[in-house]
């Protein structure tokens, strides 16, 4: 896994464990957009032989979203509306335009939020066993295949253009690492 730059603040985890319902239901339209993501990239010529690829990643997560969905029912939560996440949001708003630009900083981007997701899975495995030990199993289970959508995703962009994925990498975990050192007070994942 990458070296982040401002490690998760520690006022996230006490967050999360107050507002668990609401933070699955974040978590469920997490993996639905993880699912349009893949899906999206298949619109760039630069990926056009990686469709496979990128479809068995909406694939698996789809069967994410229907397993926070079950989870959500077996714990009486409705599943409600997205909220948008302010780290997502700046992160992907400064996704440049313009062909090469605009795919090499989508695929960092993407991969950026799967390692955050991976990191926190695996904060919330051992941060929630006293809460709920099933959740605590469910997110140590994706802890290995978000990481896997991280790495394939800067595989992607780094077989496009290594040293404009490199640089664009410096630049997007300069800035997660200035945006994580202002927490919000959103119950969300990120
Ligand atoms: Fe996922
Ligand atoms: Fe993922």
């Amino acid at each position: 896994m990458l070296l982040w730059r401002e490690k998760v603040p520690d006022s996230w985890l006490p967050k999360v464990r107050a507002n668990l319902p609401a933070v699955l239901i974040d978590h469920a339209h997490l993996e639905r957009k993880a699912a349009t993501a893949a899906l999206n990239l298949e619109k760039y010529v630069e990926l056009h032989d990686c469709v496979s690829e990128l479809n068995a990643i909406a694939i698996e997560e789809l069967q994410h979203f229907e397993l926070v969905l079950r989870l959500l029912r077996e714990r009486g939560v409705a599943f409600t509306g997205p909220v948008k996440s302010p780290w997502i949001s700046a992160m992907m708003g400064q996704v440049r335009k313009g062909r090469r630009e605009q795919v090499i900083d989508h695929l960092v981007v993407c991969a950026l939020i799967e390692g955050r997701s991976c990191e926190k899975f695996q904060l919330l495995a051992e941060g929630v066993r006293d809460l709920d030990p099933g959740l605590a199993d469910f997110y140590a289970s994706l802890v290995e295949s978000e990481g896997n959508h991280y790495a394939t995703y800067l595989i992607m962009a780094r077989h496009i253009d290594l040293a404009e994925t490199e640089r664009r990498l410096d630049y997007f975990l300069d800035l997660d690492a200035q945006l994580i050192r202002q927490p919000h007070p959103l119950p969300m994942l990120h």
